[in-house]
């Protein structure tokens, strides 16, 4: 499983790439309207930064607002990745752009239903959410573990990026059931990274080193 970056903040993404570990950005309109600045400029921005997929939301409702929008934001850079919605304009719209040999990330997916649809419309990539999901009583994880066994069953090569990721636990869980990508917060990034042995050990090999070389 690879590692995406979940935000507009470029602060944060050459932070997580100094890291060696980062594969890619997934934004949203929240995110992007957080950061206050202008949406294509960022996106110029952040490309520039990071060589791999970076997914960037349009805004119309309507299959040929998004397809427009879409086109815009793929000229943009080589390695920009249209995020569309799961609607059925979504789809209409998804379809179009694989025709036209543009990535496409198909958000606010819920279901396996949805995210089989996506698949067949050409999306790229599919984006389960999975924090969402738990917010409201259901088991994100059990999503994942759904949609990688069915795309694993039916040879659909379409990419599953958990998102809405929460917690480190989501991290190791979504790629023991199958996530290709994993979209996070810097913040989750840098939780993974915590264990209190590993600070306990590095005390105490400091303490040592330090008593011997008085
Ligand atoms: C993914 O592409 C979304 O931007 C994101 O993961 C949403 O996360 P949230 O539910 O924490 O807003």
């Amino acid at each position: 499983m690879k590692f995406f970056i979940d935000t507009a903040n470029t602060d944060e993404i050459k932070e997580a790439n100094s890291l060696g570990i980062l594969a890619g950005v997934t934004t949203n309109p929240s995110l992007v309207a957080k950061e206050g600045v202008d949406f294509h400029e960022r996106l110029r921005e952040i490309t520039n930064i990071v060589p791999g997929s970076v997914s960037a939301e349009v805004i119309a409702t309507d299959a040929e607002g998004m397809i427009k929008e879409g086109k815009e934001l793929a000229a943009i850079a080589p390695n920009i990745t249209v995020k569309v919605p799961m609607t059925l304009e979504g789809l209409k719209a998804v379809r179009t752009f694989s025709e036209l040999n543009i990535k496409t990330n198909v958000t606010l997916v819920f279901s396996a239903n949805q995210a089989l649809l996506a698949a067949r419309a050409g999306a790229s990539y599919v984006s389960p959410f999975l924090g969402r999901l738990d917010d409201i009583g259901h088991n994100g994880l059990d999503l994942i573990k759904t949609i990688s066994e069915m795309f694993y069953l039916h040879e659909i090569e379409t990419e599953i990026i958990a998102a809405s990721i929460r917690h480190p636990q989501h991290v190791a869980e979504s790629a023991m059931s199958g996530a290709h990508i994993a979209t996070m917060p810097l913040k989750v990034i840098e939780q993974l990274v915590k264990h209190p042995l590993t600070d306990l050990g590095i005390e105490k090999f400091l303490t040592d080193w330090n008593k011997a070389n008085k």
